[in-house]
């Protein structure tokens, strides 16, 4: 195993009626004034925001809002929010919503503190902040695993590039299952879809030898793919929601990827995807997938072969390639049974001609089996239309 050092600094409160037992005081813990932070609204409809505000009042917390952060968050609703912060003299910042609200507030808590554009400063300076705003989350859709490091997704809309910024991370997370029961169930899906990607990504990292990351990740994805296939029968089971819930976070917060290099070149690809097309971003990652592993598996077929047997339980075929390929079939087959999207074309996505520009600026990983050309992307790109 490679030399590591681990700490995961968010403090997790799982369960049903978390919020309503510890925000209070954990409040007491931070200054008076709160930005709370949400997306479109969805918090208004299912009654999470009359919740998390009574607490505010209660708390005595003089409160600023910040919402409409969308899918896919802009770089300018960061500046956005960073500008309010600030002016607000901003003690502590709560993100209530999925991936896109708290990688939002994760830049927003450490640009409202610099003086230079941190976008700039962590490209092409290549220096990161210290100091941020405090941030806590109340997770109310699951898949991104945001809310346990401190890496965000952001798009700039000017650059044309969907990509990773580095913030501050949470120093609480609320993972209360009955908040997610009024997310739509397509997302649920795509957001589970997310979480095994990330799953994925590390296990087809380096090193392939074996080791104990790897085993707890063949856990994680086995216990994704059963959950999302008992959703899909009930979507009201709170079991079934609890562990996607946790799955989402262990894939994220680090434990999976104990001594590994991770790949992600499937995400850079969805993302440079994202840039372009503001796609949802787990049906990207499901049309992706499959193109791609079908390009590298036989570089790569003894770990191919290791997750058809053990994660799709699949036995072994005449040659280690066969088995490996039936593992990718068995992830494609997957896809179309849950019902998550298996073309671009699907997914409203069409542009053909402007495959060369995205593919030529998509970052190329160095983390699995085959390292990929700019011309690979364009080819993988072409086709999952
Ligand atoms: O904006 P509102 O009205 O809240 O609606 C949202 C949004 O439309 C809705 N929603 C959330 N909670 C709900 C709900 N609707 C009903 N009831 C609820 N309880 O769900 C929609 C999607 O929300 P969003 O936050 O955009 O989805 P997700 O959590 O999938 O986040 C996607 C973003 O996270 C990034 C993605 O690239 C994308 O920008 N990622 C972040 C990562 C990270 N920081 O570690 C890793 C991921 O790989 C990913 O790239
Ligand atoms: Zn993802």
């Amino acid at each position: 195993m490679n030399n590591f050092i681990f700490e995961n600094t968010t403090k997790v409160y799982f369960g049903k009626g978390g919020v309503k037992e510890y925000l209070l005081s954990l409040l007491k813990n931070y200054g008076n004034t709160v930005m709370l932070a949400y997306g479109g609204g969805s918090i208004k409809s299912n009654g999470i925001y009359d919740e998390v505000t009574a607490i505010l009042q209660a708390a005595g917390k003089t409160v600023i809002e910040f919402s409409g952060i969308m899918s896919n968050p802009t770089y300018a609703k960061v500046q956005e929010g960073a500008t309010l912060a600030r002016e607000s003299n901003v003690d502590f910042i709560l993100a209530v919503g999925g991936g896109s609200v708290i990688d939002c507030c994760k830049i927003v808590s450490a640009q409202a503190m610099l003086k230079e554009d941190i976008w700039e400063m962590e490209n092409f300076k290549k220096t990161y902040p210290q100091n941020f705003i405090p941030i806590g989350a109340i997770v109310t859709a699951s898949g991104t695993g945001a809310e346990m490091n401190s890496g965000a997704v952001i798009k700039h809309e000017d650059k044309k590039i969907k990509g990773a910024l580095f913030g501050a991370q949470a120093r609480f997370v609320f993972l209360d299952p009955t908040y997610t029961m009024s997310v739509p169930l397509g997302q649920v899906i795509s957001g589970a879809f997310d979480t095994l990607s990330h799953a994925m990504e590390t296990y087809f990292g380096k090193p392939d030898t074996n080791n104990l990351s790897d085993d707890i990740n063949e856990a994680v994805m086995r216990s994704v793919i059963r959950n999302i296939r008992i959703i899909l029968k009930n979507p009201e089971s709170y079991d079934a929601r609890s562990e996607l819930m946790w799955a989402s976070s262990m894939a994220e917060n680090g434990i999976l990827k104990i001594g590994k290099i991770t790949d992600f070149q499937a995400h850079q690809i969805e993302h440079q995807l994202g840039a372009y097309t503001n796609c949802n971003h787990g049906q990207g990652l499901a049309v992706i997938h499959p193109v791609l592993y079908r390009h590298i598996y036989k570089y790569g077929a003894e770990r191919f072969a290791r997750f058809a047997k053990n994660v799709w339980g699949i036995s072994d075929k005449a040659t280690v390639e066969q088995t490996a390929l039936a593992g990718v079939e068995a992830l494609a087959d997957f896809i179309k049974e849950i019902g998550l999207p298996t073309s671009f074309t699907e997914m409203g996505i069409s542009n053909g001609s402007d495959f060369r520009t995205i593919a030529d600026s998509i970052n190329i990983t160095a983390g699995c089996c085959r390292k990929l050309t700019h011309d690979d992307i364009y080819e993988i790109l072409n086709e999952c239309i």
